[in-house]
């Protein structure tokens, strides 16, 4: 094992914890938000670790990006010529823009709850956040039998 495949393999394996948080968060949304519970130090841990796991998505995917993949561009002549190869544009910028996305959807929805004035548009918000995050996560994993497609589980 070298720094780049640690790098993977943690950034593979995480993303389960992303989704993961993800699925917990909107079924606590759709339970307690929808049912009138209130908002609880849980669902606040859970919205700053789904954050908090994302921003590590981000830290290490940018390690891979501009360190130690082999598959990303290292110059604008290399961004350019990706461009034109579906498998390289995949991880040039479609990964990328997609994760970002993601990222700062969460971000907006986990912010705009903390200044909601009830409990149940701190759940609601939250929720939007989660599921934009979650759609545009979905569209930005390798899947397996996709071209540039990865193991669900990398071991
Ligand atoms: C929600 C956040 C993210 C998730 C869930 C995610 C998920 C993944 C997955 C599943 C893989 C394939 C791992 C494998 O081969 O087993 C991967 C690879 C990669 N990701 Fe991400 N990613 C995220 C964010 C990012 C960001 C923001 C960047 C760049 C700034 C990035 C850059 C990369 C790179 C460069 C690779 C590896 C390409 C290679 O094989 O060398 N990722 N990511």
């Amino acid at each position: 094992m070298n720094a780049y495949t640690v790098l993977l393999f943690i950034h593979s394996w995480l993303r389960w914890g992303v989704v993961a948080l993800a699925f917990v968060l909107l079924f606590r949304a759709f339970t307690r938000g929808r049912g009138g519970a209130p908002w609880t130090s849980a669902d606040r841990g859970l919205s700053v670790a789904f954050t908090a796991a994302l921003d590590t998505q981000l830290l290490l995917g940018l390690g891979l990006y501009f360190g130690l993949s082999p598959f990303t561009p290292r110059t604008g002549a290399a961004l350019g010529a990706a461009m034109k190869v579906a498998y390289l544009r995949f991880w040039a910028v479609e990964h990328v823009f997609a994760m970002v996305f993601a990222i700062v959807a969460a971000h907006v929805g986990v912010a705009s709850a903390k200044r909601a004035e009830d409990d149940a548009t701190r759940y609601k918000r939250v929720a939007i956040g989660v599921a934009v995050a979650l759609v545009a996560i979905a569209v930005g994993i390798p899947w397996p039998g996709l071209p540039y497609g990865r193991p669900l589980f990398r071991f």
